[in-house]
Parts: C-alpha cells; sequence; structure tokens
C-alpha cells in the first residue's frame, strides 16, 4: 500500500517566521575560538574571522545568531569584551574549561551578525550578574543619548546604535546548576522581574525571552512574569542513548508533544496585557507569547572523560536525516515556535567542523541549508499516512518511514512538500493529493541523499551527500511520487 500525502491548500495556516532558521554560538571548546574567530590563523581576515567558515555560515543564511551562550553566560560578564583588546582580559572558563580571552566580544559579534545578515541575540548574565550590568549592556548597545554607556560604544567605534532587540534572561536557569541558585522558580521571578525592568527602563522596545522547562516550572515562571515574556524558551537534543535504529527517530515526535504541551500552556495567558497592577514606564507585552527553541539539536554522549572534545561529533546522515525531521516539527509547529537557533554552528555539535588547515561541511549542513533556502513562509495544513519503519528483524516500529511539512512560498507561488523517508534501504511511495486546487504539477524536486545512514563527512573527503535537482520529475497517474530510501526531498508545485 503506498503511503499518503494530504495536503490542503485553501488555507494558509499561519506565517512561517524566518527565525526558525538560527543558529547559536558559546564560549564552549572551539565553537567561536578556533572556529569562527581565529586572529592568528593565515585563513582569517583582518578582523580575525575565518573566511573559510564565513563562506559556510553564509551557506546556512541564518537570519538570527545566539551568543554568548549557553551556560557559559553565568559567568560572562560583556565589558570584558569591549574596548581596546589588548587590554581584554584572560578569564578561566570555569563552565567549559580553557580561557576566554575575549578578543570576540559584542562589537564583534555584532559585526559578524552584520556580515552574515543575522538579527542578534542577546543572553545576560542572571547569576554573577546584576540587572544593573544588564540594563548597561542595553545601553551599549541600543542607547541613542549623550549616556556613559552609548557614548561608551562610540568611543570603540560605533556611532550607530546595534538595535538589538532580542535578550534571553538567563539560560537553562531550571537546572539545578554547578553554579547558580535560581532554579527555585519563586528566586527565579523575583530575580527576572528586577532584570526585566531595569533592561526595559534602558530599552522598552526589547522583547525578552524567558527559560522555560518542565510545564510546572513554564506555569510558575509565566503565572507571574506573563506580563514580559515575550518567548518562553525550550531547548531539546536528540541522542541515539536509547537506541539507534527507527526509534532514533521519535524524537522528532517527542519534541513535537513537548512544544503542543507548551503551547497549550501558552494559550492559557492572554494574547495582550492591558495593563501592570503596578505602573511601570514601559508597556506590557502586546502580542502572545510564542515559543523560542533556542537550543536544538543532536547530542550524543561520548564515553571520554574530555566531554567538551566529545561534543566535537561528526555526524553521519542517520542524523541528517533526523535534522530534517525535526525542521519539520519547527514547520509545523510553526504557530507557536517562532524562533530557532540550533545548536551550535562550528564545531560544537555543529553541522561545520574546522581544524587549523580547513574545514568540511557535516551531514547535518544540507538540510539546515535546504530547509532555510527553499521552505515557503506560510504553513499549510498537510496529513500524512506512512508505513511504518522496520527493526532490524523487520518488526514495523513505532516510527513512520515518511516525515512531512508542507508551507507555501507567496512570493515564489510555490507549495512546497518537505519529504523525509527514513527508511534506510527501501524507496517510498506516497500518493500526494491538493484539496482545494487543481493538482499543480511538480516544477521541481531536490533531492538531498547519501550512501548510507552511517556515512559521514570528513577532512579529505569529497562530500558525500548528494543534492540532484530535477525538473522533469513527475507524479505518475494516481499522483503517485516515490521518495529513495534515506533521502530528503523538497517536492515544489506552481499552479500552471
Ligand atoms: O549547547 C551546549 C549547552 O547545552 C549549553 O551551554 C546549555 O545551555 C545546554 O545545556
Amino acid at each position: 500500500m503506498p503511503s499518503r500525502i494530504r495536503v490542503d491548500v485553501t488555507k494558509k495556516q499561519n506565517a512561517i517566521h524566518p527565525f526558525l532558521y538560527g543558529q547559536f554560538i558559546e564560549f564552549l571548546g572551539r565553537c567561536i575560538n578556533g572556529g569562527i574567530h581565529d586572529p592568528d590563523s593565515p585563513l582569517s581576515d583582518a578582523d580575525g574571522f575565518r573566511l573559510d567558515v564565513l563562506e559556510k555560515v553564509k551557506g546556512l543564511n541564518p537570519p538570527l545568531l545566539r551568543f554568548p551562550g549557553g551556560t557559559v553566560v553565568k559567568i560572562y560578564h560583556w565589558m570584558d569584551g569591549v574596548g581596546p583588546k589588548e587590554e581584554r582580559k584572560r578569564q578561566a572558563n570555569r563552565i567549559w574549561g580553557g580561557v576566554i580571552d575575549h578578543a570576540f566580544g559584542t562589537n564583534e559579534f555584532i559585526q559578524y551578525c552584520r556580515k552574515i545578515g543575522a538579527e542578534p541575540f542577546l543572553v545576560v548574565n542572571m547569576t554573577t550578574g546584576t540587572p544593573e550590568e544588564a540594563a548597561d549592556w542595553v545601553e551599549y548597545c541600543n542607547g541613542t543619548g549623550d549616556t556613559y554607556y552609548a557614548n561608551l560604544r562610540r568611543s570603540h567605534g560605533f556611532e550607530e546604535p546595534h538595535n538589538v532587540k532580542y535578550w534571553g534572561l538567563g539560560n537553562e536557569e531550571a537546572a539545578v546548576p554547578d553554579i547558580g541558585y535560581l532554579h527555585d522558580p519563586k528566586e527565579y521571578v523575583k530575580a527576572a522581574w528586577e532584570f526585566a525592568k531595569h533592561m526595559k527602563l534602558a530599552d522598552r522596545s526589547i522583547k525578552l525571552v524567558l527559560p522555560g522547562d518542565k510545564p510546572e516550572w513554564n506555569k510558575a515562571v509565566l503565572d507571574e512574569l506573563h506580563p514580559v515574556c515575550d518567548y518562553l524558551s525550550l531547548h531539546y537534543y536528540a541522542s541515539s542513548l536509547n537506541g539507534d535504529g527507527a526509534e532514533y527517530f521519535s524524537h522528532a515526535a517527542k519534541l513535537e508533544k513537548r512544544i503542543a504541551e507548551t503551547r497549550e500552556l501558552l494559550a492559557e495567558y492572554p494574547a495582550r496585557v492591558e495593563n501592570f497592577d503596578r505602573w511601570y514606564r514601559f508597556p506590557p507585552r502586546q502580542r502572545e507569547i510564542r515559543i523560542a527553541l533556542d537550543e536544538w539539536g543532536i547530542w550524543q554522549i561520548g564515553n571520554s572523560d574530555d566531554y567538551v572534545r566529545d561534543m566535537e561529533t561528526v555526524y553521519n546522515w542517520r542524523d541528517a536525516l533526523l535534522v530534517a525531521s525535526m525542521l519539520n516539527v519547527m514547520q509545523r509547529q510553526s504557530g507557536a515556535v517562532t524562533m530557532a537557533t540550533f545548536a551550535q554552528m562550528v564545531n560544537i555539535l555543529a553541522p561545520i567542523f574546522t581544524n587549523e588547515q580547513g574545514s568540511f561541511l557535516q551531514t547535518i549542513y544540507h538540510p539546515l541549508k535546504l530547509y532555510r533556502e527553499h521552505s515557503g513562509n506560510w504553513k499549510l495544513s498537510c496529513e500524512t499516512d506512512s508505513a511504518m519503519l522496520t527493526d532490524g528483524e523487520g518488526k514495523p516500529s513505532a516510527v513512520p518511514c515518511l516525515d512531512v511539512s508542507a508551507t507555501y512560498h507567496d512570493g515564489r507561488e510555490e507549495i512546497v512538500l518537505a519529504v523525509v523517508n527514513r527508511d534506510p534501504s527501501r524507496p517510498a511511495k506516497a500518493v500526494v493529493s491538493f484539496t482545494g486546487a487543481d493538482v499543480p504539477e511538480i516544477a521541481e524536486a531536490i533531492e538531498l541523499t547519501c550512501p548510507s545512514w552511517e556515512t559521514v563527512n570528513g577532512f579529505g573527503l569529497d562530500d558525500q551527500v548528494t543534492c540532484t535537482v530535477k525538473t522533469d520529475a513527475r507524479h505518475d497517474a494516481d499522483g503517485g511520487y516515490v521518495f529513495p530510501p534515506r533521502s530528503i526531498t523538497l517536492l515544489k508545485h506552481r499552479s500552471a
């Protein structure tokens, strides 16, 4: 029996925010130092940016970049990363080991964002930092008046404000930490309200991202802080700890479930807040609270005692199929998730891998680039009935072979079906039908595939991922289309 994909084109369900395809960088191992920034490398430009990496980042075209962490925000003080480079301190990275030399600080981050066309998203230190320090950072970045921190930025060579709109109030604060004290939601609420006030009084237009966690934490935080919460953050890392067969792909369903549960909780809060019960000189939230999936990716727990080195994972094609499935989840849940940053961009759990001589594209780079480049900007409703993946002994698993999301691109007038066939060895035929429009013919099929689930890329190898663009692909007489084994296909339909 062929699978079925039914797409309803009568209604564009919601806009898909381009921020879904964002990226994240942290002072963790070789993500920033030795990854995107390496002033001593012959491969870097005069600003110290690795040019080979920059070119690959531009291929990903992230519309949003999150910095400086991650857990490292607990020890990060932004003033250490501005001003003359020779005066910047060499700080022991007590979170991840090694040294933060602060050669890459706020202004270098903003310069990088401008080079790649990304909006900056900064996360403040609520553990060893103060509300005043965070507000000073807002003033340094966004201030336009004749004030100390705005003038300090000007004295550092940046006359125009950086206009940083998105600010995270801490990171994973619910986690019982090695350092920090905010994991009791009452403590977090108390601290976050102070941070929110100070920062909003420095710039009332900024948008705040509050760290989420389990439902109880989310509820406790939102009950108190929903008037100033623009985004609730979720983090999701897949791993093969519970198996690396068909069940590996169940991470996509788990992610979707977490998003759906969070979405339900968010619906309990008003879409806009009329008034604070006390008077403040900034307006409360005027829009629904959205989800920021501001760390997501695949984190295979290594078995060496160098866990940072273990995070320099080399990803295989099965991982890339999971990344594509997770992108499908985000597109399907794009009514609630309007911001996501992949963790992380270079070397650490990342799609781009460097050494001193060069860099290569990991398998997972390809779906990240493909979806960013070709997905539509509206979500379409889509139902899929698929055969199930089988386990090693041929028994069906609970995981469907095909995973699909459907979008509409209103500039290109295209219906784009993103179809992942996760079966390692068998093609999957699906009959595609459209409600509300004549079945448009396929204009283009873009197909990514690889020799096996286990295939990896590496230094000295040609890229093992094949991208084929077919302009002559057609549905058969019944609307059927055959998706190759272990493939990611974007089927673009344009009305005649
Ligand atoms: O991305 C690596 C780490 O994972 C981040 O620092 C932290 O937020 C998460 O636990």
